[in-house]
């Protein structure tokens, strides 16, 4: 009997991204247009490497699977946060809720990994470029992708089971656009600072640790190139600046929002569309407008 009682919350209510109707009118057709834009973008890298030939290297299988994980990142959120512009009632059920929390920190733990994974690969490549084709061989190459969806799958599960015990029982206003732990465990009816801190400290320390992996290999890198600057190392910085720009691009939002002690609604709010929606647009963007390669083969398919 108590427990049908604890349990009596089945849905949830975004605030969403503002209260006014007519700016939610306005945004509508912008955000269509960017999530239209972020599916096409990154199934089309996706398509574009599997299809070539001349792009079967790890480095493009790689970049492959960050453009499919971004694709079902924006996936998660974008479509749900546009139509909800046309609603007044912004309702989600209980287990869309925590739908969303797992993908969203399976998605996004995957792409952190695979982030990571990325510069290792670009770590061989320029600074051990004699032993590059026996150190990341293919079978390695899928051994690296498989250890990233891995580790996003136990993070997001980790996270999910934390909550998913939880007694809500009153409040069920999220005031975001998507389940986001911080908000969500806010709601339910029993102290939850600790386990807050615990959740946080979840992400905190994957975050984390892929963030100094990063830094590691990417200063490596940039000492590499600067010792011996020839013609490819400029090529190689090109390619890294694009990672590098990308890495920020991704970390910078997470670690503003979980470590920045104010907190601010509409910063975070502001934040949390830049990762979600802009973020998964702008990695494609990137890396087939820097890439001569990806360029080429565009143009092959093309003609
Ligand atoms: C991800 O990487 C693996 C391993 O190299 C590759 O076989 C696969 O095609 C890639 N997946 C996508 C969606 O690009």
């Amino acid at each position: 009997m108590e427990e049908a009682n604890q349990s009596a919350v089945s849905e949830f209510i975004f605030q969403g991204l503002c209260n006014s109707r007519k700016l939610q009118t306005l945004f509508l057709l912008p955000f269509s247009i960017l999530y239209l834009m972020t599916v096409v973008g990154n199934l089309l890298v996706v398509l574009l490497i599997i299809n070539d030939h001349r792009l079967h290297s790890p480095m493009y299988f790689l970049l492959a699977n960050l453009s499919f994980v971004d694709f079902c990142l924006s996936s998660v959120t974008t479509p749900k946060l546009t139509t909800d512009f046309l609603k007044d009632n912004k309702t989600i059920s209980f287990g869309g809720c925590m739908s969303q929390i797992l993908c969203v920190h399976f998605f996004g733990g995957g792409e952190m990994v695979l982030l990571v994974t990325m510069a290792y690969d670009r770590y061989v490549a320029i600074c051990k470029p004699l032993h590059y084709s026996s150190i990341m061989n293919r079978q390695k190459c899928i051994w690296l992708v498989l250890i990233s969806w891995t580790i996003g799958f136990l993070h997001a599960m980790s996270q999910l089971a934390m909550i998913l015990d939880l007694p809500f029982c009153g409040p069920k206003v999220v005031d975001s656009f998507f389940c986001d732990i911080p908000l969500v465990i806010k709601l339910a009816c029993m102290d939850t600072q600790t386990l807050g801190t615990v959740i946080n400290a979840d992400s905190g320390v994957l975050a984390t640790t892929c963030f100094i992996l990063l830094m590691i290999s990417y200063t490596y890198i940039l000492l590499s190139v600067r010792l011996h600057s020839k013609d490819g190392a400029s090529k190689a910085l090109s390619t890294c600046t694009s990672h590098i720009t990308v890495v920020v691009l991704f970390f910078g939002p997470c670690i503003f929002i979980y470590l920045w002690p104010l907190s601010i609604t509409w910063v975070d709010k502001f934040l949390a569309v830049f990762y979600t929606v802009i973020t998964p647009l702008l990695n494609p963007a990137i890396y087939t407008l820097r890439n001569q390669e990806i360029k080429n083969a565009m143009k092959r398919l093309i003609n």
